[in-house]
């Protein structure tokens, strides 16, 4: 884990963990690789998501780790549901490559208490994007890549019968590996500016 934490990017005169922060790109699962994280580095992207702000504690949010065989029954699942979508049997294989190719894939599964007396909606909804965030920043920080994804697989319902129980939404899948290259911005981002200004 050390080796691989090396690979974040220096940035100079930064507090290593703003740098860590500044240094964060979403990878594809075609540039993942083995090693996937192992338990001990998981265990240290979930702690790190349990430390996103959560109004009440509701901790709206679970992980479920797909890795080693259980890839092969995600994948079958996805060539099913996309046959029966109608797709054809090279689009079939591409959504099943989607599961075999990252080492571990990290199901997103929200749990929103429409009538919490004191925590609307939209609030879960922030604490389970700061999970993710922290989620992906531990990764990176021990040095895997990944990236969030989601799509219309996460509302075919036996796609999302396989991950949630009753009253839980599938948000999506989180692909983890070590790059097999540097990571970096896929598209301009929103400066500063776009976000920061004085309340008048
Ligand atoms: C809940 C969620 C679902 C997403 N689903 C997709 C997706 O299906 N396809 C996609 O290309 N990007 C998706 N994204 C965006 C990528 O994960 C990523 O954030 C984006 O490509 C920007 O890259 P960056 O993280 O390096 O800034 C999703 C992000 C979130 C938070």
């Amino acid at each position: 884990m050390a080796q691989v934490a090396a690979q974040v990017m220096a940035i100079d005169g930064l507090p290593p963990a703003l740098a860590t922060l500044l240094s964060r790109h979403s990878l594809g699962g075609k540039h993942l690789a083995e090693p996937g994280p192992d338990d001990a580095a998981l265990q240290l992207m979930a702690q790190a998501a349990l430390r996103a702000p959560d109004h009440a504690g509701l901790v709206p949010f679970r992980f479920k780790l797909v890795r080693g065989e259980a890839r092969g029954r995600l994948a079958a699942l996805f060539e099913r549901v996309a046959r029966e979508a109608g797709k054809d049997e090279a689009e079939a294989r591409i959504d099943a490559e989607r599961a075999l190719r990252p080492p571990v894939t990290v199901a997103v599964v929200a749990r929103i208490d429409l009538g919490h007396p004191l925590v609307p909606a939209h609030e879960q909804w922030a604490a389970v994007g700061g999970a993710i965030t922290n989620f992906l920043n531990a990764a990176h920080a021990l040095g895997f890549a990944g990236k969030m994804l989601s799509g219309h697989k996460v509302r075919q319902p036996a796609i999302q019968a396989a991950f949630c129980e009753a009253g839980e939404t599938l948000v999506g899948w989180i692909s983890l590996g070590t790059p097999t290259r540097a990571v970096s911005p896929g598209h301009a981002k929103a400066g500063v500016g776009d976000v920061l200004s004085d309340w008048n």
